[in-house]
């Protein structure tokens, strides 16, 4: 896939494409997220750690839309994405691989896999999408008439991230793509996360696996109270001994972090 669709003009590799500044958002009344300023440039992958129920899915949502920011900014490639509807999101290249899964058990993995193109009314140009996100995940191929549901947990993972590939986005964000996994099936969700931006792609990952997810990652942030507390190169945090201590296990503090070899090292964009 030499080419991102989308509607707008994307920023430069490196430049920033994501920009969250003082987002506040929740749930009713309650504010969850209480300010948070987060840059995703370009081709980045960007990985949010922190405890559970920080509000690492509520930052993800209120970029895809499905929850607006109360107040604050959320641009992309400079546009205000408050104004918009999820939809319209969607159109700009953005999309959002929730944490549960998603696939539809009862139907094929070929039929799941073309919904992701569901916006898409151009019948060749799905066509041509499908072959293209077979070649990147064999799996689709191998198993296109199967149910869904058939699929192990980290097979219906990859299923997913085939998916989120038709559209041909610009941001994908990715939350907990290795929550339950067995650590053969990590590897290879971490290894295909690592390749979504070969071409340009930028990725917004969410990982409770803060190991593994910051050595994917180009950059870490850390999601504390409401707010981004710490942002980093993702071996810069794997090395603080007060992110090893919170998130990586206390063996961690202070020593020279293991990196989980199932990850493949981060590439500068
Ligand atoms: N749909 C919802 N309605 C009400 N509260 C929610 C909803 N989703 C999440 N919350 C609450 O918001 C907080 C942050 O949730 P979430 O963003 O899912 O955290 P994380 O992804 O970091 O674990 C939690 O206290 C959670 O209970
Ligand atoms: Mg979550």
């Amino acid at each position: 896939m030499a080419e991102i669709t989308t509607t707008v003009a994307l920023p430069a590799q490196g430049e920033a494409l994501l920009e969250l500044g003082g987002v506040t958002a929740g749930y009713g009344a309650g504010l969850i997220l209480r300010g948070v300023d987060l840059t995703v440039n370009r081709g980045e992958i960007v990985c949010l750690i922190g405890p559970n129920g920080a509000g690492k899915s509520t930052v993800l949502k209120t970029v895809s839309g499905l929850l607006t920011a109360k107040d604050g900014f959320v641009r992309f490639a400079g546009n205000d994405l408050n104004r918009l509807s999820p939809r319209e999101r969607l159109g700009l290249g953005i999309v959002h691989v929730p944490q549960d899964r998603s696939l539809f058990p009862g139907m094929t993995v070929w039929e799941n896999v073309e919904m992701g193109a569901f916006v898409l009314n151009d019948r060749a140009l799905v066509r041509r999408r499908l072959e293209e996100v077979t070649e990147r995940f064999p799996i689709v191929g191998r198993r296109r008439t199967s149910l869904a549901g058939s699929l192990s947990g980290g097979e219906q993972k990859q299923v997913e991230l085939a998916r989120s590939l038709m559209l041909d986005p610009a941001l994908i964000l990715l939350d907990e793509p290795s929550i339950g996994l067995d650590p053969k099936s990590r590897t290879a969700v971490f290894a295909s996360i690592a390749q979504l931006t070969e071409d340009g792609r930028t990725v917004l990952l969410v990982e409770q696996n803060a190991r593994s997810g910051l050595a994917v990652a180009h950059r870490g942030a850390v999601l504390e109270a409401g707010r981004v507390a710490l942002t980093g190169a993702g071996s810069a945090l794997l090395e603080d001994p007060e992110v090893g201590r919170l998130y990586l296990g206390a063996s961690a503090a202070g020593k020279t972090p293991r990196l989980d070899a199932a990850a493949p090292a981060a590439a500068a964009p």
